[in-house]
């Protein structure tokens, strides 16, 4: 079973990876950053509350994201396996994580956490072009879609995120560095964690996550 955690800083590939496990591997993907552009976009009292603190680079509050997975991870679909992408990203997330998975019995299989140095990450945040409609990540040099400003998935046009601001890449840094990092050893601790260098290309670095999944599975 692929109970799979995917983390790492901002702009180190976790959405671009993302995609194409969910289509390799057929598990539902759990992208906190996704469910809360989505309610950010529908307006709702959720969405009204992250945007405050997203669209500064500041984390959302645990109690607000931890329920938002619990109620997720719950469902039917995740039976079969599930790809958590952003989440946990503080101690008090990774705690109520582990309490949730034993309590549904679906344990986390590994911890995938690809690493990046800051200067490319600055480069791939501020030339990152997203789709609004599916949640698809493109770049204006290193993943042009086919045609310039759509989505090569389901047409819809292209946008620059409100948050992939130098300014706001500086916080959200800031708060990767803080609140994030630790749970590195946290999972190292409990032989979850396979560090995975995202410097490499995107089918090299797709390559060696679906080695380790092939290893634990
Ligand atoms: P979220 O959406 O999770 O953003 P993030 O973690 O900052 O990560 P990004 O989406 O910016 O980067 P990525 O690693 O997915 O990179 P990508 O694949 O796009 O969260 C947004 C916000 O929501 C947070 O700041 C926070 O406020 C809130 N939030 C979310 N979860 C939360 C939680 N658990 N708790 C509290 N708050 C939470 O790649 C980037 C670019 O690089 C792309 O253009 C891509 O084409 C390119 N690229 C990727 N890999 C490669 C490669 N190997 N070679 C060349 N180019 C590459």
């Amino acid at each position: 079973m692929l109970n799979i955690i995917l983390m790492g800083p901002p702009g180190a590939g976790k959405g671009t990876q993302a995609k194409k496990i969910i289509a390799a591997y057929d598990i539902p993907h759990i992208s906190t950053g996704d469910m809360f552009r989505e309610a950010m976009a529908n307006k709702t009292p959720a969405g009204l509350l992250a945007a405050e603190y997203i669209n500064k680079g500041l984390l959302v509050p645990d109690d607000v994201t931890i329920k938002l997975v619990k109620e997720r991870l719950a469902k039917d679909d995740c039976a079969k396996g599930f790809l958590l992408d952003g989440f946990p990203r503080t101690i008090p997330q990774a705690e109520a994580l582990e309490t949730l998975t034993k309590e549904i019995n679906r344990p986390i299989s590994a911890v995938v956490n690809i690493t990046a140095d800051k200067e490319v990450l600055v480069k791939r945040i501020t030339g990152r072009r997203v789709c609004p409609a599916c949640g698809a990540p493109f770049h204006i040099e290193t993943l042009k879609p086919k045609v310039e400003g759509v989505c090569d998935y389901c047409g819809a046009t292209l946008i620059q995120r409100k948050d992939d601001t130098l300014e706001s890449l500086a916080v959200r840094l800031n708060a990767y560095e803080n609140q994030t990092l630790p749970l590195v050893k946290f999972y190292e601790e409990r032989g979850l964690l396979h560090d995975v260098d995202g410097l490499i290309g995107l089918e090299e670095v797709f390559k060696t996550i679906c080695d380790i999944f092939e290893e634990i599975k």
